[in-house]
């Protein structure tokens, strides 16, 4: 069987699926599953392609030991054919890759980060923190945490890993 393949997504990808991405890659590494699953994030607007993760994220991130790597760039139509699982941020992110889905195979690849937290209500979203406080960073982490240990939790269920 092939590598499961995630795609995180957010609206700029430089603060929430960068995030999510690289708290995804060191929960792989502390799990010993580095090469076992395919990991990636973008965009749905493509003001911020080419730049790197948001200096307020790395550096909240950073403080927990996560790295946050990659250029920004916009999620495409194409892309659904590449990844098993395009993970939202949020319900705006969800409506807007539901627009983009060619067919109902890429619809059924469509979720929410937090409905794969036991603790997060149904529809839960990961909030925007880019025009706001440090608070929202460290929030988009400790969310990112939970909903990526579900994830991940779900995946090696349902993929064997
Ligand atoms: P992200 O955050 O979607 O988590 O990467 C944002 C980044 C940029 C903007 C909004 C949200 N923006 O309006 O430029």
């Amino acid at each position: 069987m092939s590598k499961p393949r995630v795609c995180f997504v957010c609206l700029g990808n430089i603060c929430r699926s960068p995030t999510a991405e690289g708290v995804f890659r060191h929960l792989l590494a502390e799990a010993g599953l580095t090469d076992a699953i395919v990991v990636d994030s973008a965009g749905t607007a493509a003001y911020h392609v080419g730049e790197s993760p948001d200096r307020r994220s790395t550096a909240t991130a950073r403080k927990r030991g996560i790295v946050l790597e990659g250029a920004a760039r916009r999620f495409e139509k194409g892309d659904f054919a590449r990844f098993d699982y395009v993970v939202a941020m949020d319900a705006s992110n969800e409506r807007n890759l539901h627009q983009l889905a060619p067919d109902d195979e890429a619809e059924a690849k469509i979720h929410l980060l937090r409905d794969f937290d036991p603790e997060s209500p149904t529809g839960a979203e990961v909030p925007d923190p880019y025009y706001g406080g440090a608070d929202g960073f460290e929030t988009v982490v400790d969310i990112c945490i939970a909903g990526c240990t579900g994830l991940l939790a779900h995946i090696r269920d349902q993929h064997g890993v």
